[in-house]
């Protein structure tokens, strides 16, 4: 019998017996042995029983029963066992290169919620704008947090920017955790800081003046290593965030940090000479870890990019974000016992085109990287779509782009492989349309998921018209996982 539960649960058996008329109210039982976000449904002609041992596994229960309800409103007879594959499954959405409003981030978050995701990284400092009101640093509002126009090729000249308040930002923390959704903060640090140096130069190793960003790009303006005051200005800095956002993860960026400015600095190089560091690379280590070990004081633990793995020195209790590992560091560090998030570029970033990142392509990826050992894959402890605003300004194309990609991340991040077919993947993922709509989410018509052959070179090329970078073809050129 086919269902238009998504997540596929681990184990759904139909069985016989006249469906239950709705609105049912189903019996709660608490049972100890299930796992923590697990559960069990009943379904029978005598009534529906939930079994549960924790409330966001009740939470889940309650999400698959609204799917397994059928359009006259009853349910018919099953019974589901459920828990999911990965405890860490989760959607991340840039708000420092283009804002979303709160509603509109509640939005998001509500549907990520019925597909049983429980993390929201949210990346809210950049080189284009830092989001988050600071009473400690108030000119990372008045100067940072403002750009000189919309940028990013946008024809719109005016100035651009905002930042969320404080009362905005608990409001949305508290609203995932109604949903069981954490909520990991991103303050991207030393590189992507375009906009705190432009608030605070001090910071930088020039020192000289800049400008909250308007292009795309990795640039090299980043903070000053060397500095004792910058180490110190994180550190405050995180203190304020960490007071707005209660999870034990802090995300503080460490990818794409160019070292020219570091070479040039005597004081980067001196820092080097007193910590005994053999490159760049290590001094980058070097920084990390000094923000982690603040982190660390106060009861909390950091996540970093992959880039942060270069160093040779990252501490081995910083969560690793596996975005583009070209030099294999991930692996080795879980076969190490060191956790890392699988959020590969070329399978889970969902601002790319569909021409790019095809909705199979996403699904079919096996979020394992290869070269694991069987202790390794123990500490592979989730999935995460990241969703980057360079070129998305508005809601319903940010939308668009996101579903149905994200639920295809959200199903491999829940159920086991084995449960996993693409075709059925395909059929409920269309299911899902009514009730994102309701939810004021525009799914991407069906018809444009999976581009094929000279359609899919043509609609990539019409996407990037001039700006197709190496990258991205070779991204098209990989072979599709068919
Ligand atoms: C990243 O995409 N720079 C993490
Ligand atoms: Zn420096």
């Amino acid at each position: 019998m086919q269902h238009r539960i998504l997540p596929q649960p681990k184990s759904l058996r139909f069985t016989a017996g006249a469906p239950v008329p709705g609105p049912a109210v189903p019996t709660v039982v608490f049972d100890a042995s299930l796992p923590a976000e697990g559960y069990a449904i009943s379904v029978t002609p005598s009534g529906i029983t939930i079994r549960h041992s924790t409330p966001q596994g009740l939470f889940y229960a309650r999400q698959t029963l609204s799917m397994l309800q059928s359009a006259d409103g009853s349910f018919p007879c099953a019974e589901i066992e459920d828990a999911p594959r990965f405890a860490y499954r989760a959607f991340m959405l840039d708000s420092a290169r283009h804002m979303q409003t709160p509603d509109e981030i509640k939005r998001y978050i509500d549907v990520a919620a019925r597909y049983k995701m429980n993390v929201f990284h949210w990346h809210l400092s950049d080189d284009q704008g830092y989001r988050v009101e600071s009473e400690r640093f108030p000119l990372l509002n008045e100067i940072g947090s403002f750009r000189r126009e919309h940028g990013f090729g946008s024809v719109n000249r005016s100035r651009y920017g905002g930042y969320y308040k404080k009362d905005e930002i608990r409001a949305i923390v508290s609203y995932c955790a109604e949903r069981y959704i954490r909520v990991i903060p991103e303050i991207d640090m030393p590189g992507h800081t375009k906009a705190i140096l432009a608030s605070y130069p001090s910071l930088s190793c020039r020192e000289t003046p800049v400008q909250p960003e308007t292009r795309a790009g990795v640039f090299r303006d980043i903070l000053c290593a060397g500095k004792d005051e910058t180490v110190a200005f994180c550190c405050d800095l995180l203190d304020e965030v960490c007071d707005l956002f209660p999870d034990e993860w802090v995300h503080i960026g460490g990818d794409e940090a160019p070292k020219q400015r570091w070479q040039a600095c005597d004081r980067c190089k001196d820092r080097m000479a007193k910590a005994h560091l053999d490159s760049f690379e290590a001094l980058q280590g070097d920084f990390m870890n000094r923000i982690a070990a603040h982190l660390r004081e106060k009861g909390k633990r950091a996540v970093a990019w992959n880039e942060s793995l270069k160093s040779g020195c990252l501490d081995s209790d910083v969560i690793v974000a596996d975005w583009m590992d070209r030099d294999k560091l991930c692996p080795a560090r879980a076969n190490a016992g060191g956790a890392i998030i699988a959020e590969d570029f070329f399978h889970y970033y969902l601002d790319y085109p569909y021409a790019m990142t095809p909705v199979k392509k996403v699904y079919t990826f096996d979020p394992l990287p290869e070269g694991l050992t069987d202790f390794g894959k123990a500490h592979i402890i989730g999935v995460e779509t990241p969703l980057w605003t360079e070129f998305i300004e508005d809601f319903e194309k940010l939308c668009t782009m996101a579903f149905p990609r994200l639920l295809a991340v959200a199903e491999r991040g829940w159920t086991p492989e084995e449960g996993c077919d693409y075709a059925d993947f395909v059929r409920r993922a269309e299911a899902q349309r009514p009730s994102l709509a309701a939810s004021g989410i525009a799914m991407d018509p069906q018809r444009d998921w999976d581009p094929r052959g000279p359609d899919r070179l043509k609609k990539l090329l019409a996407h990037y018209k001039k700006t197709l970078t190496k990258e991205m073809l070779f991204s098209f050129l990989q072979k599709e996982d068919d």
